[in-house]
């Protein structure tokens, strides 16, 4: 019978490995690291996945490898004393099978092709975690311009390289100083106007525009771009659907689920610069008293405590 046409015997089938078993819990434990902790989670997963995923290749290889690998030459100078009926069939089994090379391309093209289909979609899924987002800065102008306790609507463009896609506006109180481990540190309200429901702009409830005898109380600019307009809010509203907030972003009717997001901010040089947003939950106590309860950013209408939040495991980047 032809040998290549012999049936394999149980003894020539790799016998089963963990290999394989491992390199599925990796995969397992980064789809889980997407939901619950990308940086930390996913990457543990990923060493595993390589890990018992080179073991796998290894010993799927093990068999081709021996086949091509150079015959030694004392084992060279044992295989020249037979006779030559015993070197013909040295040679014959030495010749690499068609099926093996069938059987390699095939898997070797399957991996190229999932490869070139699952890395991109991949990496784009996964890198904005490690990558994290573009930190913007902007320079409100100095602090002293702002009459403490007065509110002002700021409109600014956060990055002006995306020029009008990337305005926003915020609604700012210096509130003075707070004294924090016996240090005073200053102390501001900085508000963004995203509704906490779907991300209409909200507006202030209150006139705007100069206030009376007041100093500083005047619509001026920063850095010739950024407008500071005095308001006297009694909460802030949305016309979208109707969604209410107080004057600290706590929601007090309408459908948003949560408070309004808020500003970090720094003081430089005497200047206010706005940092990152940041999402909120709720706020006790008012101004420079204010306890606020931060989360990372999160979507709009996306709850931030409570049961619900499990609803959300996933938070794609947000502007
Ligand atoms: S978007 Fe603000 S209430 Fe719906």
């Amino acid at each position: 019978m032809d040998p290549e046409n012999e049936p394999l015997h149980d003894e020539q089938l790799p016998g089963p490995t963990l290999w394989p078993a491992g390199f599925a819990i990796g995969v397992v434990v980064i789809l889980v690291g997407l939901i619950i902790d990308p940086k930390v989670i996913s990457t543990i997963g990923g060493v595993i996945a390589i890990v018992f995923g080179a073991l796998w290749t290894r010993e799927a290889t093990a068999e081709m490898r021996r086949r091509v690998a150079p015959v030694e030459p004392e084992r060279r100078e044992a295989a020249a004393a037979p006779a030559t009926a015993a070197v013909a069939d040295a040679d014959s089994a030495e010749r690499y099978p068609r099926s093996k090379f069938l059987e390699s391309a095939t898997i070797g093209l399957g991996g190229v092709i999932g490869g070139i289909l699952t890395v991109p979609v991949a990496g784009f899924a996964i890198l904005p975690a490690f990558l994290g987002q573009k930190g913007h800065r902007v320079d409100l102008g100095p602090i002293t311009d702002l009459a403490q306790g007065q509110w002002y609507i700021a409109t600014f463009t956060v990055d002006p390289a995306e020029a009008e896609t990337s305005r926003r506006t915020a609604f700012v109180r210096n509130n003075g100083s707070v004294t924090i481990g016996g240090q005073q540190v200053p102390s501001c309200t900085i508000i963004s106007n995203r509704c906490a429901h779907l991300g209409c702009p909200v507006q202030a409830n209150g006139p705007t525009g100069a206030i009376l005898g007041q100093k500083n109380v005047v619509e001026h600019t920063a850095n010739g771009e950024i407008v500071l307009r005095p308001v006297l809010p009694a909460g802030f509203g949305c016309p979208c659907h109707g969604g209410q907030y107080d004057t600290e972003g706590n929601r007090t009717a309408g459908p948003p689920v949560r408070g309004l997001d808020r500003y970090s901010f720094e003081l430089k040089d005497g200047h206010l610069i706005l940092l990152s947003t940041y999402s909120v939950s709720h706020v006790d106590g008012t101004g420079a008293q204010a306890k606020i309860h931060k989360y990372k950013e999160t979507g709009p209408g996306e709850h931030v405590d409570g049961w619900e939040q499990i609803l959300y495991p996933l938070n794609p980047p947000h502007h």
